[in-house]
């Protein structure tokens, strides 16, 4: 989720704060960092990711030669699902992001992380943004529930209810596993895009992983700063799609008076998939 302080755009960049991504200006040693940062999830990925992220990762050839060129790639993108790729300075305001993705173009970051910084950034970039996020906008049902996230945040601006809406945001294209027949799988751009915590998002008993259900995910808290404690599990992207197109007008209505969630609580109106212990957040926070 994108959130900048300042409204007006920095210099160089247009109204709508996209700029060139500037492909032919990259250094050979960005393009490296690239390569290294694909190979390594690309790898760990089968078996893991869900079929539509990897046939998205497979359609879009994103390893050729380095980072990918955003005319190349909006080619495809576009031809598949009629989305596009736009480059970003950094952090957008919440209503031009939203906006975007309304109109189905993905802000993404312009800069790569440097290769100390493979593991832990602060801000996401080129690597997060398109290794992530892109190969999901491939798959029709998820190019759809993003667009009409993008005018679901429109809305939820006006209606002040964002931090219930980002929340959605951040257990399902950012955070979110699926239930499969072969198990579960990842298709948060957050995991995938991590190395650490594609293992951990699956294979780890510390995290609590509860079956999705929108109100529960709207009312529930979430970290930055490391692994989640909890994970929300789909049936479906259909499902998904199905349960987010209903008017989320009168469930703003209701999360008025509803209190808000903490990030290792179980209810007993969860569908528990996995009952976490939690070990790893413990230890964390004994460290500190
Ligand atoms: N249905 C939501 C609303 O009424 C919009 C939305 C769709 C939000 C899909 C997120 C995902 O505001
Ligand atoms: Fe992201």
């Amino acid at each position: 989720m994108s959130a900048a302080a300042s409204k007006a755009p920095p210099p160089g960049a247009r109204p709508d704060w996209t700029i060139d991504q500037g492909w032919d200006n990259y250094a050979e040693a960005e393009h490296q960092v690239w390569v290294t940062l694909y190979q390594r999830q690309s790898q760990l990925l089968p078996h893991r990711a869900c079929d539509a992220y990897l046939k998205g990762l497979d359609a879009l050839d994103l390893h050729r030669g380095g980072i990918p060129d955003f005319r190349r790639l909006n080619l495809e993108l576009t031809r598949l699902t009629g989305w596009q790729v736009v480059a970003v300075p950094g952090l957008v305001p919440d209503e031009v992001f939203f906006d975007h993705l309304a109109n189905r173009r993905f802000p993404a970051g312009q800069f790569i992380r440097k290769p100390d910084e493979l593991d832990y950034l602060e801000e996401p970039d080129i690597f997060h943004d398109v290794f992530g996020h892109v190969p999901m906008l491939t798959d029709p049902t998820f190019a759809d529930y993003m667009q009409a996230y993008g005018a679901g945040g429109l809305r939820a601006l006006k209606l002040r209810h964002l931090h219930h809406l980002a929340r959605l945001y951040w257990y399902t294209v950012e955070f979110g596993l699926m239930q499969t027949p072969q198990g579960l799988r990842i298709y948060g751009a957050g995991i995938v895009s991590s190395r650490a915590e594609s293992v951990f998002a699956l294979d780890d008993p510390s995290p609590n992983r509860l079956g999705f259900d929108l109100e529960r995910v709207m009312r529930t808290l979430y970290r930055i700063d490391d692994f989640q404690q909890v994970y929300f599990v789909i049936p479906s992207l259909a499902e998904l799609l199905r349960v987010t197109l209903q008017d989320f007008g009168p469930l703003y209505d209701r999360l008025e008076h509803a209190a808000d969630v903490a990030i290792d609580a179980i209810l007993p109106s969860d569908r528990v998939i996995t009952r976490g212990t939690q070990a790893y957040a413990n230890a964390r926070a004994a460290a500190q």
